[in-house]
């Protein structure tokens, strides 16, 4: 089959190294694509604009794609599934009312209570003052969670110590429309402790498939200090997250969550991304997500060694029945390098050497996020560049091999943080988020 795969960073990068990889697909056309994804048996093509469903339609009949998979949120959330839906071509992600589960916190959240979802306690605000009241009194307590209604890029969280700065965070977002109109409406919530664990199921509306658990390091610097960032490394399979603990999230989460969509009327074709936080009273939902993580897609997508492209294409069909895939359980480590400043402000076009020579550590390939061609030399194009992923038998040989690898690439200001995947080696310690 020929396969359109939509974005142009490191999780598009492992979609199309998989997809590539696949028996059953032909010819991959990515767009927009970076240097990386060029590299690979695909074709980029851009500028495209991938909040335009009508643009990616197009783009999709004019290639012949036989299936089209998208990686950003965005262009779910503006209905890029229901445009193609409606044309009868198949695509892979959520239809719009189905992809609120991410665009929309107030909706995830109100839909977590219908169908007794274990998730934060939580307060809708529509406006400010229902917000600030929400954080006077102890209804919460302190840490507070403020979370911007809609997508922010990311960005749109806020874990306040106290008072102050919990409503700072509702004015930023309410009065001063930081995130645009993501803020017109907020969730305030319960702070939970525990890890992070981002689990991911591929579904057709009934049924699913399930992959391996991935932990995410989101703070940018050791030891999880720091600002937040979209993600600095990841490792998966997650230790911590054994078969009792899988059977119990499909049980008390994924199953309700399909299943109250199609009671709904958003019946869920895709990949689900539920972020969970192991509390001490059980796994409870921190977030959904209706696309692949990044940088967990990397780490997680290499680890799919048959069946891929199928799986893919009867969740796009809305039937899964008869797919299935093979899965190693290999540890595998992704370390992303980011540029100098991220995720603050960064420069961008600094010349990156020493790629191949990594990619020649055994176990390792780099995945690409912000690269672009400069002539003949690749180039930074973005906050995050790379991500440098390894397999090996043990969790102790995969980090060697994918800081190894690191070690060998060279750009200016090149920023890595130096644990990543350390958490995989001391699963009784838990290490929090
Ligand atoms: P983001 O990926 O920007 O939506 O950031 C979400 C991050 O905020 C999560 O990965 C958690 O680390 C943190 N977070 C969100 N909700 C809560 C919560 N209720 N309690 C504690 N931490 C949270
Ligand atoms: N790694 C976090 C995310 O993709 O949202």
């Amino acid at each position: 089959m020929n396969v359109l795969v939509v974005g142009g960073g490191g999780r598009e990068h492992a979609l199309v190294k998989a997809l590539a990889a696949d028996v059953t697909v032909e010819r991959i056309v990515c767009a927009p694509g970076n240097a990386g994804i060029a590299a690979e048996a695909a074709v980029c093509v851009g500028p495209v604009d991938v909040s335009d469903p009508a643009a990616l339609l197009a783009l999709a009949v004019e290639k012949g794609a036989d299936l089209t998979v998208v990686g950003p949120e965005l262009s779910l959330a503006r209905g890029a599934a229901d445009t193609f839906a409606d044309s009868g071509r198949l695509l892979f992600g959520p239809t719009r009312a189905a992809a609120a589960l991410e665009s929309s916190k107030a909706f995830a959240k109100a839909f977590m209570a219908r169908h007794g979802i274990p998730t934060a306690r939580f307060e809708v605000c529509t406006d400010e003052r229902q917000a600030l009241a929400a954080i006077q009194g102890d209804r919460f307590g302190f840490p507070v969670v403020v979370k911007a209604d809609g997508l922010a890029a990311g960005k749109g969280v806020t874990v306040a110590a106290e008072r102050d700065a919990a409503a700072a965070a509702v004015r930023d977002a309410m009065v001063a429309r930081r995130f645009g109109d993501a803020g017109a409406t907020v969730v305030i919530e319960e702070c939970l402790t525990g890890p992070e664990v981002s689990y991911f199921v591929v579904s057709d509306g009934r049924r699913c498939l399930t992959l391996p658990a991935a932990q995410d390091h989101k703070r940018a610097f050791d030891g999880d200090a720091g600002p937040n960032t979209g993600g600095m490394g990841a490792f998966g399979p997650s230790p911590i997250f054994d078969s009792d603990l899988e059977e119990r999230v499909l049980r008390e989460i994924v199953t309700p969550a399909l299943d109250g969509l199609r009671a709904e009327g958003r019946e869920y074709r895709g990949v689900l991304y539920v972020g969970l936080m192991l509390t001490r009273n059980g796994p409870q939902v921190i977030e959904f997500n209706v696309r692949f993580g990044d940088p967990e897609a990397q780490v997680i997508l290499p680890m799919v060694e048959r069946g891929l492209a199928p799986v893919l294409l009867g969740a796009a069909r809305g039937d899964l029945a008869g797919c299935g895939w093979r899965v190693t359980s290999d540890p595998h480590v992704g370390v992303v390098m980011a540029s100098a400043g991220y995720p603050g402000r960064y420069a961008t076009g600094q010349p990156i050497g020493g790629l191949d020579d990594a990619a020649a550590v055994p176990g390792v390939h780099v995945a690409h996020a912000g690269t672009a061609m400069r002539g003949d030399s690749i180039v930074t194009s973005g906050g995050r560049v790379l991500t440098v992923v390894a397999r090996g038998k043990s969790y102790e040989q995969a980090i060697a091999r994918a800081y190894d690898a690191v070690g060998r690439i060279a750009f200016e200001g090149s920023h890595v943080r130096t644990d990543i995947g350390r958490k995989a080696l001391a699963p009784k310690d838990r290490g929090g988020a």
